[in-house]
């Protein structure tokens, strides 16, 4: 493939350009989804199981439907039928079933949000209860292998485990963690002759508009969805989730209204997924000099018994290190809870808590600095496939985040440093997320009133799409960014792939790339109003020979309280090879953002289930604890230039995620450090140190 747009200057990629959303965001007019301003709207509350599984036997609405301005009580005697797409969590209100507490059984539409909730509260239900078993652990006799990730061995790790003069083997685990994106997840639905509109929070309109014209047997052209503005997703905007299909159920109950609703931040916690926990048992077998013989990561994640999803926390592992010995393993618990989900970086995220925990283990066994310990495992090629990496500088960031953070005076003896009655000690993590890309997206290019005119059906959730894509456009096209109109975030545009698994910028980028040499071969550098070109995104051959893959390394200080176990984290430095940056500015705000829900997963996040009543029981923000500005004093992310010439024609690798993985790792390590106490288990609070 050739290199970096090649036959154009490259002048706004890489410029330090602010985000043009930003003036209509911080003036209050950027419109999210549930701000459209559409004609008499009809609010929607949902009514959600108080039992964890059995079903509904009946629903005594009486009272619920003598609430003034109350219009109707949806259930699943009067709700549409759907197609069956053969996603149990989307069959919203197709049956009586129950199969996890809070699961939407229901709903209510009424004139104002207040009278909709009201009357839910109002509604009684009657269910035939079931037993239950929400209970995850490691030692249940009932897990299974997924499959979607079968046991993959190489070599024998058990016979390196047992001839290795330096072992570590021991158990990591990682909670159950909620997405808390700044907007809940939002609709508004109208259904009309014509069709369903959706105003929609999403990570993608084009594959909420696929999923819910099956869903309803529509044809797609006949469903739009609409999402110029998302205020965050982390993943749980990703896949659909069942308050979408319940506001257009609802909707279609009343023709010609919109239906609005946005989930309250405790719904957040039943209805839009979760990270899984995991346990994960790490082995690692050592010559005396840290140089690896083995490495294994047996995961056990757990699932909805209705629906499969598997957190993928054993994949970082083919990619780390060199080992002869290999061995990865993932065992799922199907429990009566609601699906899991994507969150930020799944699979890596935990994935790489047990083993760069195992690896600070390892260097302090053989008396080896952890960054060397790091170095002196190089893979040359990616060690699950063999293949060789398209480019890979996790050395260069360990190197360049040693230099910036000061860590050649390090004394690495734990316990050694004490300020004020803090003990004091820094770590080190690496960091990886490979670099994928979707196919599916095409965009189009129109010259018009002397502008270039890019429209493609991305998605900005926070991110910087806006911005990144009008710079990449620019470019492309060799004009100005003033020159470009960008178009994004509605599915009457053309098809675009999901702002999932940190691959929106490279691919809408490189669509964008290949419609405007579309534009250019056929239109020239002075076309004719009205001139158009679209294209796809062509293949890129180089997928099949090259790993690819970013990296990273993560230093964190730590200082925990002597007396009262406290534990801060004065500062936190990352650096990243992620190919070419395409704006430092958004980049920035993505690493750090990243790092800063590290930082979070670190020390707080942790959804805590009740077994007897089987949800979550610290559902809102007051309870369930997220980074705030007091817990992040001096956050850096840097890079270093890294130019991949296989990637994509951008030579950019994707940014939204790596920030997150290592980051604990890190935290955890420097904790150790300081107090020599070693934590296996997250979220790290004080009691491990009292
Ligand atoms: Mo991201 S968790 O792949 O949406």
């Amino acid at each position: 493939m050739s290199g970096l747009l090649e036959n154009t200057s490259t002048r706004a990629i890489g410029a330090d350009i602010g985000r043009v959303d930003g003036p209509a965001k911080v003036t209050g007019t950027a419109t999210y989804a549930f701000e459209h301003q559409l004609n008499a709207p009809a609010y929607l509350h949902p009514i959600q199981a108080t039992v964890v599984r059995g079903r509904v036997r009946e629903f005594d609405t009486r009272d619920a439907e003598a609430v003034p301005g109350v219009l109707t009580v949806l259930t699943h005697d009067n709700a549409a039928r759907l197609a069956d797409i053969g996603d149990a969590e989307l069959a919203v209100l197709q049956s009586d079933e129950v199969a996890h507490r809070g699961q939407v059984i229901g709903a209510v539409l009424a004139e104002t949000p207040e009278a909709a909730r009201q009357a839910v509260r109002l509604v009684r239900v009657h269910y035939e209860e079931r037993s239950h078993d929400v209970r995850f652990s490691a030692a249940r006799t009932d897990l299974y292998t997924p499959g979607e990730a079968e046991d993959d061995e190489q070599g024998d790790l058990a016979g390196a485990m047992a001839s290795a003069p330096v072992t570590v083997d021991h158990t990591y685990t990682t909670p159950m963690e909620h997405n808390n994106p700044m907007e809940p997840h939002s609709t508004i639905a109208v259904w009309e002759d014509a069709g369903l509109t959706l105003y929609e929070s999403t990570q993608g309109v084009h594959s909420v508009r696929s999923t819910m014209a099956e869903l309803f047997g529509l044809d797609p052209e006949r469903v739009r969805v609409i999402a110029p503005h998302v205020g965050g997703g982390f993943g749980s905007k990703g896949p659909l989730h069942p308050p979408v299909v319940l506001a257009a159920l609802a909707a279609r109950l009343l023709p010609g209204r919109p239906v609005k609703l946005a989930l309250t931040r405790q719904q957040m916690f039943d209805l839009v997924g979760y990270r899984s926990p995991t346990i994960q048992r790490v082995r690692l077998a050592a010559e005396p000099d840290g140089r690896l013989t083995g490495i294994g990561i047996d995961v056990t994640a757990q699932t909805a018994r209705f629906k499969e999803f598997l957190e993928q926390a054993g994949k970082p592992t083919e990619v780390m290190y060199a080992a002869p010995n290999r061995r990865i393993t993932h065992r799922l618990a199907a429990l009566d809870v609601a699906p899991p989900t994507w969150m930020r970086a799944p699979g890596e995220c935990p994935g790489m808590f047990g083993p760069e925990v195992a690896m600070d283990e390892l260097a302090v066994a053989c008396g080896v600095d952890p960054v060397e310990l790091r170095v002196r495992n190089e893979p040359g090629t990616e060690p699950a496939s063999g293949r060789p990496f398209s480019s890979r500088n996790l050395v260069a960031c360990l190197r360049e985040g040693a230099r910036r953070f000061g860590w050649q005076d390090r004394d690495p003896e734990p316990r050694r440093r004490m300020e004020d009655g803090w003990l004091v000690g820094t770590g080190v993590a690496a960091s990886t997320y490979p670099t994928g890309q979707m196919p599916g997206s095409v965009a189009a290019v129109r010259f018009e009133d002397g502008h270039y005119h890019v429209r493609i059906g991305a998605a900005d959730i926070g991110t910087g799409a806006w911005t990144v894509l009008t710079q990449i456009a620019a470019d492309a096209l060799g004009v100005p960014v003033t020159a470009v109109r960008l178009r994004i975030g509605d599915s009457s545009l053309p098809s675009a792939s999901l702002a999932g698994g940190s691959t929106g910028t490279v691919s809408w980028g490189s669509t964008i790339v290949a419609a405007a040499q579309a534009f250019r071969e056929r239109h020239g550098t002075a076309p004719a109003d009205g001139a158009e070109a679209r294209a796809g995104l062509p293949d890129n051959p180089n997928r099949e020979r090259y790993a690819m893959h970013a990296f990273g390394a993560q230093f964190a200080e730590v200082r925990v309280h002597a007396d009262t176990g406290e534990v801060r984290v004065p500062r936190l430095l990352g650096v990243f090879a992620a190919g070419r940056i395409v704006n430092p500015r958004t980049a920035r705000s993505q690493f750090i953002g990243g790092m800063t829900m590290g930082l979070s997963m670190a020390l707080h996040e942790d959804s805590v289930v009740d077994p007897r009543f089987g949800c979550v029981v610290n559902h809102d923000l007051a309870e369930y604890h997220i980074a705030a500005n007091a817990d992040v004093v001096d956050l850096q992310a840097h890079w270093i230039d890294e130019a991949d010439p296989y990637v994509n024609p951008l030579g950019a690798k994707g940014i939204g995620e790596i920030g997150i993985v290592g980051t604990a790792a890190a935290i955890v390590n420097a904790a150790y450090h300081a107090t020599g106490v070693r934590v296996r288990e997250l979220p790290m609070t004080l009691e491990h140190f009292l």
